[in-house]
């Protein structure tokens, strides 16, 4: 059976992607932040024992560990990982010209422990089981947002940031695995119909559902998959510029 991990389970892109795992026939692993969120108990009750749900804050090292010591307990290797857990948050959004508190400062720090050493934090985890499935790929959930490239914007300092640098993250990490045949996939998955504003954004374009299903199809391209393809796109596939 093929194995997978991913983090930000409880809603959003995390939460469709566990689904659709669920659904492919994977055993998953989903990292849980909140607890009183139903949704994770509910897909637990549907999938029972294919289903384990590790508590996980991914700035918290003690927690990343602790989930990677439970995953490593019970399997031999990982065929996939999903980093997806990532805050969006209001710390840094204005422009060069807008008064920056320290509060501002305070919350980027925050934005690049959870969204860019977060993420680094948990593959850390996980790499030597990684290394050993047969999936052998990772999945970052970055955005176009952290594209330098492809940047329109003129404020929002934090979240664009943190993703530059998740991206770069991505692009280390995809060099220094590929003699061992890991595949990295950074990805934008569009304007979602999710919660990073803390409450249901209801004029996003994308229902996290159907962008875990197109992102499950990436998976499946060989073209895609090819080591030497590029790596950083949005969900249907269509390369994106660093
Ligand atoms: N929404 C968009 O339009 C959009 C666009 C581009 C990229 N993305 C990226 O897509 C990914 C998924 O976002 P989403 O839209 O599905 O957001 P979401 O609905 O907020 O889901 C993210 C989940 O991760 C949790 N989380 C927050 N901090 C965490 C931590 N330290 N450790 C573990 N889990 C944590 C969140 O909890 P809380 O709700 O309590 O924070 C939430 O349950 C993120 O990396 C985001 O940056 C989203």
């Amino acid at each position: 059976m093929k194995t997978a991990y991913v983090t930000g389970a409880d809603r959003g892109l995390g939460h469709g992607l566990t689904q659709v795992l669920l659904e492919q026939g994977y055993r998953v692993y989903a990292g849980q932040y909140m607890p009183g969120w139903e949704q994770l108990s509910a897909l637990k009750e549907e999938y029972g024992g294919r289903l384990t749900l590790l508590p996980l804050d991914i700035s918290d090292p003690g927690q990343v560990a602790a989930a990677a010591g439970v995953i490593a307990g019970n399997e031999a290797s990982l065929d996939l990982l999903c980093n997806v857990a990532g805050i969006a948050g209001k710390a840094g959004r204005g422009s060069v010209f807008d008064e920056f508190s320290e509060s501002d400062y305070e919350g980027m720090h925050r934005l690049y422990d959870v969204n860019t050493l977060g993420p680094l934090r948990v593959t850390r985890s996980v790499i030597d089981l990684i290394v050993r499935g047969e999936g052998k790929t990772i999945i970052t959930i970055s955005s176009e947002a952290g594209s330098v490239g492809g940047n329109w914007r003129n404020g929002e300092y934090g979240y664009c940031m943190s993703k530059a640098a998740l991206n770069m993250q991505s692009a280390i990490l995809q060099h220094s695995l590929l003699h061992l045949g890991v595949k990295v996939l950074c990805l934008h998955p569009g304007w979602l119909r999710s919660y990073m504003s803390g409450k249901l954004n209801e004029q996003a374009t994308e229902e996290p559902l159907e962008v875990a299903y197109k992102i499950a199809g990436l998976l499946g391209d060989k073209r895609l998959m090819d080591l030497a393809s590029p790596m950083y796109m949005d969900y249907r596939g269509m390369p994106l510029s660093y």
